[in-house]
């Protein structure tokens, strides 16, 4: 009988809160594939390997020997960072997203459906030898964990990208105030966000900006600022990256993450 694959656990708590369930269902993993291993939809490029060639741009002639993705979903920007670096951990909060990432690294392929009208779904399949990513996939080590209790052990990192993770966040303010123990001294942090804080995900107290404090307009990036500057400076100017999410034959998301990249200073 052939052996189950584990894929490793890191120290999550067993527990799932609601909002974290969209993470699980057929619809998040097939709009998860299609937008990270499908085709470029409407020229917009494709957001993780983006995000990844700006991370390295900013990191030449500094060591990439390790890279962390939080919130790595199906794994494309891991894969990504894979050609780069020596070695990089995934670690996202849902299973299923986790285990066809595991899949696609083991077999170099994935399979999935999409919904194109009503009942009618089409069926598709991508190679990591398509995007040339199936050389240094081994370099990549996925991990089913929560960002909110994790193991101390992930540290000493070169990069760190959280990308479309912080307003899907319960705790962002929490996070950002201890994310720079992850990181080495000059360390890069990548932070994107469409800032699209909703109290499904985030309670209201809790979002970095897109709120009113003292009766003043609060950015997110003025937020994000705020919280990083005790150990991080920010790198040249906030970028615009955009994503699209395929719903449907006919309705596309059309997403703006503002991206800023941050230097562990102290
Ligand atoms: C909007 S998706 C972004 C996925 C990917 N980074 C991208 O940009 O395509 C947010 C991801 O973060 C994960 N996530 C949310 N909260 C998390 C947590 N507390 N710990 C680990 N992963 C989490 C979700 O499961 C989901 O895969």
């Amino acid at each position: 009988m052939a052996k189950p694959h584990l894929v490793p656990q890191s120290s999550s708590k067993p527990t799932m809160v609601a909002s974290y369930a969209r993470y699980h269902s057929d619809t998040a993993v097939s709009q998860y594939c299609d937008a990270h291993y499908g085709p470029d939809k409407f020229g917009v490029a494709n957001f993780s390997k983006k995000m990844v060639q700006l991370c390295v741009a900013e990191l030449e002639g500094k060591p990439q020997r390790r890279a962390l993705d939080l919130g790595c979903a199906v794994g494309r920007s891991s894969f990504e960072l894979a050609t780069h670096f020596d070695q990089v951990t995934g670690i996202d909060f849902s299973s299923r997203f986790i285990n066809i990432a595991s899949r696609i690294q083991r077999h170099g392929r994935i399979r999935y459906q999409l919904p194109e009208e009503g009942d009618i779904t089409s069926d598709h399949e991508v190679l990591l030898a398509d995007h040339n990513l199936s050389e240094t996939a081994s370099k990549v080590t996925f991990y089913q964990g929560n960002v909110r209790c994790l193991e101390t052990r992930f540290c000493d990192y070169d990069l760190v990208l959280a990308a479309n993770l912080i307003d899907r966040y319960p705790e962002p303010r929490k996070f950002l105030a201890g994310i720079h123990q992850r990181l080495v001294i000059g360390g890069l942090l990548a932070i994107a966000s469409p800032y699209n804080w909703l109290e499904h995900y985030t309670p209201h107290k809790q979002w970095l900006g897109g709120r009113f404090r003292a009766g003043t307009p609060l950015t997110s990036l003025e937020g994000l600022s705020k919280k990083l500057s005790k150990h991080f400076t920010m790198i040249g100017d906030p970028q615009e990256v955009e994503f699209v999410i395929r719903e449907t034959a006919r309705m596309f998301q059309h997403c703006i993450s503002q991206v800023t990249l941050w230097r562990r200073v102290r």
